[in-house]
């Protein structure tokens, strides 16, 4: 099998991988705090190395990772169904994964396959222990109806978060910068952060964080990439600062304040890798 036809394999996969963080962030947010969503919450990160393992391959490749997000199965009027649909992704992907093991040659390439799928038997035993355990537990679908101006601040950042972490993975994949990769890849950790506290912020609030994104930067060029990421980091920056001042709680002001902090050492960060990138002549 030559090498763009493996790759267009780990696409799949990784478009999978994709959709099954979104998933199983949308249960865990959606139960609020607990036990229960702390340990879906892990499932999650395993699938984000998972998601990093593919496309670091893709790219070795020659191939370029897919922003597509894959399959989800969302719905369900319980957390013990949701977790039912959870056990149904799994299934899913180790079906696939294994059509794949037996497809490619490569050596290298099956065995990291096969430490993946070892992971998803694993999360799959999990998810099936989770539908005894939810009503157990009294896990419930805490989130509510509430729409005025604090929900659609928390849901234009949710939505921001979301295009960054897609942005500064996919940066970090495609660009040849050993120093770049290195703060795409924290940065993108960071804005994961982000992402969660508005969630839960919302979740607690009465609220429903709609997990969706914008269009990502595609730049092939690493100062391309840099320019974009600043533009959007003062940007958003900007739309943090004001949305603190319109809001009331005090918390609120300050988890979004505390946001727009970071995203000003962000777009510094990139500044100062955008001038050694292109030094002034
Ligand atoms: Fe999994
Ligand atoms: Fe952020
Ligand atoms: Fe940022």
């Amino acid at each position: 099998m030559d090498k763009t036809k493996i790759a267009e394999l780990l696409n799949e996969d990784l478009e999978d991988e994709h959709g099954a963080i979104i998933q199983y962030l949308n249960h865990a947010y959606a139960m609020g705090e607990g036990e229960l969503a702390c340990e879906i919450e892990a499932i999650a990160r395993d699938e984000m190395r998972h998601l990093d393992w593919l496309a670091e391959t893709i790219v070795e490749l020659g191939g370029t990772p897919s922003l597509k997000r894959g399959k989800m199965r969302l719905g369900g009027e319980s957390v013990a169904k949701w977790m039912g649909n959870d056990v149904l992704l799994e299934e899913d992907a180790i079906t696939q994964y294994k059509v794949h093991i037996k497809a490619i040659d490569d050596p290298k390439i099956k065995r990291l396959l096969q430490r993946i799928v070892a992971d998803e038997a694993a999360h799959h035993d999990k998810f099936e222990h989770f539908v005894e355990k939810a009503p157990r537990a009294g896990a419930k679908d805490i989130r509510g109806t509430r729409q005025d101006k604090t929900t659609r601040i928390l849901n234009r950042g949710i939505k921001h978060e979301y295009t960054v972490i897609l942005q500064y993975l996919f940066h970090a994949y495609i660009s040849p910068n050993k120093d770049v990769k290195r703060e795409m890849d924290d940065q993108a950790i960071n804005e994961m952060q982000h992402l969660g506290w508005l969630a839960e912020e919302m979740v607690d609030g009465g609220g429903n964080p709609k997990i969706e994104h914008t269009e990502v930067d595609q730049s092939t060029q690493t100062a391309d990439m840099l320019r974009a990421d600043i533009k959007i980091e003062r940007e958003v920056a900007a739309e943090y600062d004001r949305a603190a001042r319109e809001v009331a709680d005090p918390d609120l002001k300050k988890l979004l304040h505390r946001i727009r902090d970071n995203e000003i050492y962000h777009a510094d960060v990139f500044s100062d890798l955008l001038a050694e990138e292109e030094p002034p002549d």
